[in-house]
């Protein structure tokens, strides 16, 4: 019912209002985590409860983070932070494509900036209670001078109050950042952070993702493939919103400026998975992302190489009920194929 009169308010008018119920506990008051023994997997040296977490974008700010995992997510991954805080794009910048089950933002990057997010992530851990798996997606400002230096700030400051660290280069609504991904200035990305991790004790274990386009072309998915593989990269969450608009769309919306995301893009960011599965030969962990709405999804990107899926899109449309039931969906599936574990079904389509 709460979310059928969200659904009459702008956007991100309800996505706030979401935000502040949440933090108040109005919308939960216990516990609605259901595990599942063959949903559990070690990645990493992390262990997750099941495989399904949420996408970059809901937590902004780290300010919902245990009502998440409350709901059932294995994992939620908060940001995109950026060291400054900034405000984003102009409004309105956000568009439900209802018809379509998607939605177009270019919000830009807006964000309370680390220092705010870091006390945020503080309260958190301070909470003994949850004890599930949180990642922190990095971004730059748009006024930067130096990027580099901005991912390299964000790591240092934000790297010790989280399980793993993203490297998001590939938001479609900040200028230059998807430049990032080509060939030599990802390397240099890599190299730096990875040397400054190097310098400090309690980052040289954490798990280092780099969150990847779709609409990347195969040449620079077999770059980003080679260098991950020659520079030990840990992850690569496959994909972020995509700026293509396939010709399905029926919404109104569909010309908006910014990154599509949603059912639309299930089908080419699991293509892009399965192609960087196959191209890393199965020896880099991979999250797939894009247009998952049902457990059946979800099993699709983990037999496409994936070992962990995240989603954002579907919680808008169908709320946080949506969590419990792909994970009694998967457990299904993954009994119907005669897998005792997930992990025995990763990389598993034809
Ligand atoms: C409103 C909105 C804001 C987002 N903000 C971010 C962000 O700040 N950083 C990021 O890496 N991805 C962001 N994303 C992308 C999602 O994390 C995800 O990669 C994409 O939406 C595809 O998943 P989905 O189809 O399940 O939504 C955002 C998506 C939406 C819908």
């Amino acid at each position: 019912m709460l979310i059928n009169l969200l659904r009459l308010l702008p956007p991100e008018t309800a996505h706030q209002i979401t935000i502040s119920l949440l933090k108040s506990n109005f919308i939960l008051k216990k516990k609605q985590i259901k595990i599942y023994k063959s949903l559990k997997q070690n990645i990493l040296n992390i262990n997750f409860n099941n495989p399904v977490g949420l996408a970059a974008g809901f937590d902004k700010n780290a300010e919902v983070i245990k009502q998440m995992l409350y709901f059932g997510f294995g994992f939620v991954e908060v940001g995109t932070v950026t060291p400054n805080k900034q405000r984003g794009n102009e409004k309105p910048r956000v568009f439900r494509l209802f018809e379509d089950k998607a939605i177009i933002n270019h919000l830009g990057f807006n964000n309370l900036g680390s220092e705010r997010i870091l006390s945020n992530l503080k309260s958190f851990y301070e909470d003994k209670d949850i004890k599930e798996v949180v990642g922190v997606n990095i971004g730059k400002n748009n006024s930067t001078e130096n990027d580099i230096d901005d991912y390299l700030y964000c790591f240092e400051k934000l790297g010790i109050y989280c399980d793993y660290i993203t490297i998001n280069i590939s938001s479609p609504n900040t200028p230059g950042l998807r430049d990032l991904q080509l060939r030599g200035r990802i390397e240099t990305l890599v190299k730096k952070i990875q040397k400054r991790q190097l310098e400090i004790k309690e980052l040289i274990k954490k798990p280092i993702f780099i969150k990847i386009s779709p609409d990347l072309n195969d040449e620079q998915l077999r770059d980003i493939a080679l260098m991950s593989l020659a520079n030990n990269v840990n992850g690569l969450i496959i994909s972020n919103s995509t700026i293509r608009r396939p010709d399905t769309l029926t919404s109104g919306y569909k010309n908006e400026v910014g990154g599509l995301s949603g059912k639309p893009i299930f089908i080419d960011s699991t293509i892009l998975l399965k192609k960087m599965y196959s191209l890393t030969n199965g020896q880099i962990t991979l999250i797939g992302v894009g247009g998952i709405s049902s457990g059946y999804e979800c099993y699709e990107k983990i037999k496409a190489g994936a070992s962990l899926v995240q989603l954002y899109t579907a919680l808008v449309y169908q709320g946080p009920k949506i969590i419990n039931k792909i994970l009694k969906e998967l457990n299904e599936l993954i009994k119907i194929d005669g897998y005792k574990s997930i992990s025995d079904a990763i990389g598993k389509s034809s």
